[in-house]
């Protein structure tokens, strides 16, 4: 058994115990549907705001506009390393810089959304690596609250958009439940969640019980997804309006959560 192997093995071995410690309520992810919401003194302690009013959704429409700009979308949105946005950009400039006339099509999820509580079952702990902890301290979990912010609200104002917490053109970066388009694809995850762990990992509800997890070619059939840069410059890149210089290094190192017995500085 090769030493990688043996250290998932452990891995498993540690989570499954704990699992089983931890009692039947953890090892029935299904019934514990209890949203996650951050507890006081954490990141992201505003109150949730009310859903904005859903979108209705055509599947084969968002699939076939996705076919057709999805993959030149993210091939011309690369970021390239400049400071930005630029100063004493116009409103004009900084439409066409973003896209924003264009219908942005998203991505079709292949599998069920799960939501970030499930995931945070089995990885919370900080035996596991408490990757939820990590990531609720991170921007991401606080990504749908921000267009909340009275600088969202300038932002938007500026682009003719009233609220920004219910516009595709801001979700679509913001909140997984948009997954990368301008509509939404899912009522199974509140808006809230902000980025949440499967807009890089993909949709979970296929892949998140035990035996799947531990088994990577099972759990990528599945579904799961290992995100690399790319994944990160889906939305770190020019058609963001706020755009910053993003060095994947450097960014990575704010966000990674490792799984105990990785390498140092184990990723992409
Ligand atoms: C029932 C417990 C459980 C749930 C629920 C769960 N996981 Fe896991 N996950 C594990 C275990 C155990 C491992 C370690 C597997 C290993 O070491 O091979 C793991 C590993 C992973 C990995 C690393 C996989 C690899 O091959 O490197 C990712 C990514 C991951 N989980 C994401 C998620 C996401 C996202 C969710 C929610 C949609 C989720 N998990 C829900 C138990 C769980
Ligand atoms: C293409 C993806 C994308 C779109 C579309 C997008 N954003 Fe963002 N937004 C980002 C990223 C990435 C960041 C983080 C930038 C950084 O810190 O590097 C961000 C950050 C922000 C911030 C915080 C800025 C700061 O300096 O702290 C605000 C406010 C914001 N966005 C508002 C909006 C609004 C309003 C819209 C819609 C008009 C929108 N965003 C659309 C990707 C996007
Ligand atoms: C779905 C769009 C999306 C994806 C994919 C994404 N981000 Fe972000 N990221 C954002 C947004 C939006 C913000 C700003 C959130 C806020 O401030 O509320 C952000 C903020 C951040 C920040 C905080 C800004 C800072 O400089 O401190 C870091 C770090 C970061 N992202 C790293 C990453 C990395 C690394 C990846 C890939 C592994 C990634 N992001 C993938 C949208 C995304
Ligand atoms: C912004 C994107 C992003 C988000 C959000 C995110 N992850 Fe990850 N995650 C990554 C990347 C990138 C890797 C490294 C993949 C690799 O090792 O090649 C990773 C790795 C992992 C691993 C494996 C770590 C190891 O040491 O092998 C686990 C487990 C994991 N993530 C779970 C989660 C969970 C649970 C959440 C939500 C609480 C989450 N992730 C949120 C991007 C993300």
């Amino acid at each position: 058994m090769s030493r990688y192997k043996t250290v998932r093995y452990l891995r498993v071995f540690i989570f499954s115990l704990t699992i089983c410690v931890l009692g039947a309520h953890d090892a029935h992810p299904e019934q514990n549907a209890a949203p996650a919401q951050p507890s006081a003194g954490q990141a992201g302690t505003v109150p949730v705001p009310a859903a904005p009013a859903s979108v209705t959704v055509e599947p084969a429409a968002v699939a076939q506009a996705a076919e057709s700009n999805a993959a030149q979308v993210y091939s011309t949105a690369q970021a390239t390393g400049e400071a930005r946005p630029p100063a004493g950009e116009t409103l004009e400039q900084m439409k066409e810089r973003i896209g924003f006339d264009k219908v942005w099509p998203g991505e079709v999820p292949a599998h069920a959304f799960a939501g970030v509580a499930k995931c945070a079952i089995c990885h919370k702990g900080e035996k596991q690596g408490a990757q939820y902890r990590i990531w609720m301290e991170s921007a991401h979990s606080r990504a749908f609250e921000t267009l909340g912010t009275p600088a969202a609200k300038a932002l938007a104002e500026r682009l003719g958009i009233a609220d920004p917490q219910a516009s595709g053109k801001c979700l679509r970066c913001h909140s997984t439940a948009y997954y990368f388009g301008e509509q939404k694809v899912t009522e199974d995850i509140p808006v809230e969640e902000g980025i949440s762990c499967e807009t890089c990992h993909g949709p979970g509800k296929g892949y998140m019980t035990l035996k799947v997890m531990k088994d990577r070619p099972m759990a990528v059939q599945a579904g799961l997804i290992i995100p690399d840069e790319q994944t990160c410059r889906k939305c770190h890149n020019d058609t963001a309006p706020n755009v910053k210089e993003f060095d994947f290094k450097e960014s990575w190192e704010k966000i990674k959560h490792p799984l105990p017995g990785s390498a140092e500085g184990d990723g992409p």
